[in-house]
């Protein structure tokens, strides 16, 4: 009796898994390697929040590349010597991780491009993004609408790292709304000479881009900011100071050390800065000045779409996907997250009523 009731257990047993439908040949779940850039950035402890919550009861693994291409490597090194059937690489270096791509690849891996687009493979199987694009815009936009008919405003502009192909992204976005309003003489960009080159061009190639943005780029890092802020500042001496107008990086923790740098100098009387994402630290900034708008993304989006990718593949369907990425080597099918602006007249609305913030740990909203 005890060995029937036995086998009858592991019968059942077996049958559950089957029914789960994420299931192995080994009877095992299917493993999944998650790579996130770095613990450093406030942006991606969010998105590990939501894969903690959302890949629940999967069998997977997150690790951090400490924004460091050899780390990176690694650690889809390890995620192939562990057997992974799908590898979800947010990538510190968009064309250094291809490499690792490949070879992850030639192990039959499904490799997913994670928030960042991996350049130059053919070997990339799916990208799941925001629209960077419009987060660029929304940036743009925002000041453009604040400047309003006034002309000789004081315009400091940052780009993300060169390593990410969203920054490119961001800032081709700003570029189209921007550069009319440098040309009109509505801002007077103060510590790009590469961008007043160009002020009469709308249309930039990826290399005239870079060019500009070579001589901005926030590396994604506060230190950085802080100190490129300071410096143009001081060579911008007094004539680029007074009423501030700031491009952010897209993104908030460069932002806020942006904004700290500008807002030390006594001289800087009024100041208007962009960020991106909508971390917590940034809440209490924007409800107080200091940050002026936000460029929300629910990471939950694009863990979801991640998600979704990862099913239709276990139960042996195309997954669905609504546009394509090029990455000079591939159209990459990719679903795309939308994102929203965030200022303080809604930030009650779009944080504290939605239950994305507890709105009560902070001061001055009402
Ligand atoms: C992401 C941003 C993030 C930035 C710095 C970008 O690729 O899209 O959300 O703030 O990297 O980590």
């Amino acid at each position: 009796m005890k060995k029937l009731i036995c086998v009858l257990l592991v019968v059942v047993f077996a049958l559950s898994l089957v029914a789960c439908g994420d299931v192995g040949k080994q009877g095992k779940k299917d493993f999944i390697g998650i790579i996130l850039p770095t613990k450093e950035e406030s942006r991606w402890l969010n998105d590990q929040k939501y894969f903690e919550e959302y890949f629940k009861g999967m069998n997977y693994e997150i690790l951090f590349s400490q924004n460091n291409s050899a780390t990176e490597k690694t650690n889809v090194e390890t995620f192939i010597s562990k057997g992974a059937k799908v590898i979800v690489l947010c990538a510190y270096d968009a064309a250094a991780a291809a490499s690792a791509v490949n070879e992850a690849s030639k192990e039959g891996i499904t490799v997913i491009s994670y928030d960042r687009l991996i350049m130059g493979t053919d070997k990339l199987d799916y990208y799941v993004t925001f629209d960077s694009c419009s987060v660029g815009k929304a940036q743009a936009d925002y000041l453009v609408e604040k400047a309003g008919s006034e002309k000789g405003i004081n315009l400091y502009m940052y780009s993300g790292a060169l390593t990410d192909n969203n920054s490119v992204l961001f800032f081709e976005g700003a570029w189209k709304v921007l550069q009319p309003k440098i040309a009109d003489g509505t801002f007077v960009v103060r510590n790009c000479e590469k961008a007043i080159q160009f002020k009469d061009k709308n249309n930039l190639t990826r290399e005239e881009m870079v060019s500009i943005m070579q001589t901005i780029d926030s590396e994604w890092n506060m230190e950085r900011c802080k100190s490129l802020a300071e410096a143009n500042l001081t060579a911008a001496g007094d004539k680029g100071k007074g009423k501030v107008y700031v491009l952010g990086p897209a993104d908030d923790d460069c932002c806020r050390a942006l904004s700290d740098a500008f807002l030390a100098d006594p001289k800087v009387t009024e100041l208007k800065i962009t960020g991106a994402d909508g971390v917590e630290a940034s809440v209490q900034y924007i409800i107080d000045g200091k940050q002026s708008m936000t460029v929300y993304k629910d990471t939950q989006a694009l863990v979801k779409a991640t998600k979704q990718i990862i099913e239709a593949l276990q139960k042996g369907e195309k997954p669905k996907t609504d546009t394509v990425y090029n990455n000079d080597a591939k159209d990459v099918p990719t679903i795309q997250a939308d994102v929203v602006t965030v200022t303080a007249d809604n930030i009650a609305e779009i944080f504290f009523e939605s239950g994305v913030y507890d709105g009560s740990k902070y001061t001055g909203w009402k």
